[in-house]
């Protein structure tokens, strides 16, 4: 939630702080400002509400340039989205400014205090007490001034400060909240996330929290809570040039939804380099701790959204091949519970930015009682993958469609190598299983294009069905989190309402629902629960509902039932949710389409949760 950016170089920084708050505006897209020095060696502030356009356009018909600089862009937590809400926010004697992503939870507090010494507060958000505090600590050095605001603050925060007094200086903190440095060759940067310094540089360092980072003379160095000097590697990041770009796509969501069979190539190509991937140990190219998994008895798989359904699908693949008994759990409700953790259990956050508060908790605590830990994340360096004892790296490059695609096909290929490698380790299967088991992944590709190939269909069907109210997905097995992804993709780009259901619950409720008004999307492949989910489509059908099936190419008693086909390309059942799941991001896609939505920014969300 918000973006922050901030540059410091001998040349013109503006424009390459707008570059980066274009790539962070998924991150939210209320209002957005810059602040910089000018120069005339004074604090210029330029803010605008709505989406970033507003204030590009405003800074080209006012343009503003300086060497140092900082700019955010907003999703609205307290204060509603307007100019004066909008940051960077300036202290009362408006020398200094800064950016903030997080939340002061005892801002109330602080601003009574800050108002009764004297400052002049201008906007209704938490963040303003940050410029305050600084400005009202400040003898002569800046960073000691933030170090010292720290020490009043409660609540998460990543905040960035720029001061006229000090023109070549920027400096930054971080508790809770993502803050990447990035080193270019003649400037130094500040970001959000990796995606947005890309262009600039692949050179980051990641800051921790209760570090102060300062920007001055080329050079960043960081400092602990007590002042002391921290040394940071530097970590070269290797995505693609245009991985973060939209290129010829219309949007980016589109893109990332085309990316995912050269994903999952290149994913397994890394896994099992200068072999088969059949022959390859499942996570041998993942560098784990010796023993992580020794003496294993339970796992519990925490994640938020369409990383918890990914968590879902997981649990039928680890209980049915490692025969070990896997929770899983939403982290906002796991965080919050009396907890029945121990050090038999290893703890496995999914998270595609690795920065989701509620999944960070719930980590947190799952280790403070001794759990052990394996992060899946996308964004390499994220805090839960630095956090976790050991990573599952998804490669699937920068996501920035706000709706997660190719995010979930790599966590599903992640948590199925886990399953692999549990079930050689533990040998529940044997070693010929395995091996049957990654050929079939190795093939995982081409049915994904084979169905990709089909969206041309998929676009007539959702334009047919596009004016409906509600929709209701149904799935059983290990296709019912792929009905709950499938509801949740149509939702939240097209905001039509949309509930996804286990198949077999049907009659237990959501039946009452159905008419000839609500369509029911049925995932409809082979397997063990086929007949019965054709017995849903009937009951439906006898209802009045409208059936949208995804089927597998070519079966006729799905298609003599449904009012419309989506085909699939004819993987095993327990790879079918990696291939089912991609006509139902398409049939979301192409319904927002029509329907003119914001499709890569939807109304009220934002990339990356990172405040409770
Ligand atoms: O970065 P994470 O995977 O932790 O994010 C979790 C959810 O916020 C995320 O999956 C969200 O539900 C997406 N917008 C779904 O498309």
């Amino acid at each position: 939630m918000c973006g922050i950016f901030g540059c410091v170089s001998h040349e013109d920084v503006v424009p390459r702080i707008l570059q980066g708050l274009k790539r962070l505006e998924y991150r939210g897209y209320d209002s957005a400002g810059v602040a910089c020095v000018d120069d005339r060696g004074a604090l210029s502030l330029t803010r605008r509400v709505g989406k970033l356009d507003n204030l590009l356009d405003a800074m080209r018909d006012h343009p503003v340039h300086g060497h140092t600089g900082i700019g955010h862009t907003r999703w609205a937590t307290h204060g509603a989205p307007s100019e004066i809400n909008a940051h960077p926010h300036t202290g009362t004697s408006g020398t200094l400014a800064v950016v903030h992503n997080g939340i002061i939870e005892n801002h109330d507090v602080l601003r009574e205090e800050l108002t009764a010494a004297g400052c002049s507060f201008r906007s209704e958000t938490d963040s303003e007490v940050i410029a305050h505090l600084v400005e009202q600590s400040y003898t002569g050095d800046l960073a000691v001034a933030l170090r010292a605001a720290m020490q009043r603050l409660q609540g998460s925060y990543a905040v960035v400060v720029v001061d006229s007094r000090h023109p070549d200086l920027l400096v930054a903190a971080r508790q809770d909240s993502p803050l990447v440095v990035g080193l270019g060759p003649n400037e130094l940067y500040l970001s959000s996330d990796i995606p947005a310094l890309l262009e600039f540089t692949r050179d980051v360092m990641f800051i921790e929290d209760q570090e102060v980072v300062v920007l001055e003379g080329g050079e960043a160095r960081i400092f602990g809570p007590a002042g002391e000097t921290k040394n940071r590697a530097v970590q070269h990041i290797d995505w693609g040039g245009d991985a973060a770009e939209k290129l010829e796509h219309e949007h980016f969501m589109l893109k990332e939804i085309e990316e995912q069979p050269r994903i999952i190539r290149a994913n397994l190509a890394l896994r099992a380099p200068g072999q088969s991937v059949a022959g390859a140990t499942p996570l041998q190219a993942d560098h784990l701790p010796e023993g992580l998994f020794d003496g294993l008895e339970s796992l519990t798989l925490i994640a938020c959204g369409t990383s918890w359904h990914a968590g879902l699908v997981a649990k039928f693949w680890i209980e049915s091949w490692a025969r070990l008994p896997v929770d899983v759990d939403l982290s906002s409700e796991f965080r919050y519970r009396d907890l029945l953790v121990d050090d038999k259990q290893i703890v496995v956050p999914i998270s595609q930015s690795g920065e989701t508060a509620d999944t960070l908790a719930a980590l947190r605590e799952a280790r403070r009682l001794g759990a052990r830990s394996l992060a899946v994340c996308n964004v390499v360096g994220s805090t839960m993958s630095r956090e976790s004892e050991g990573v599952l790296y998804t490669h699937a490059g920068p996501e920035i469609g706000v709706a997660s695609t190719k995010a979930f096909t790599t966590q599903l290929l992640s948590l199925r190598l886990l399953a692999l490698e549990l079930a050689a380790r533990r040998g529940t299967r044997s070693p010929a299983e395995i091996a049957i088991a990654m050929e079939q992944l190795a093939d995982l590709p081409r049915h994904l294009e084979a169905t990709l190939a089909r969206a041309e269909e998929i676009r007539e069907v959702a334009e047919r069905f596009s004016s409906a109210q509600d929709f209701l997905f149904l799935g059983r097995g290990v296709n019912y989190p792929i009905a709950l992804e499938g509801a949740l993709k149509l939702k939240e780009i097209s905001y039509i309402h949309a509930e996804g259901y286990p198949a077999g619950e049907m009659k237990h409720g959501p039946i009452a629902l159905i008419d000839d008004q609500l369509p029911v999307v049925v995932i409809a492949t082979p397997g063990r629960v086929y007949e019965k989910v054709l017995s849903n489509i009937e009951e439906s059908r006898a209802r009045g509902g409208r059936v949208i099936a995804v089927a597998q190419e070519g079966d006729q008693r799905v298609a003599a039932l449904a009012d419309a086909v989506l085909p699939v390309s004819d993987v095993s059942e327990e790879l079918s949710p990696i291939v089912n799941v991609l006509p139902l991001q398409l049939l979301a896609y192409y319904i927002a389409h029509h329907l003119g939505r914001d499709i890569d920014k939807p109304r009220n969300l934002a990339k990356s949760v990172t405040v409770e």
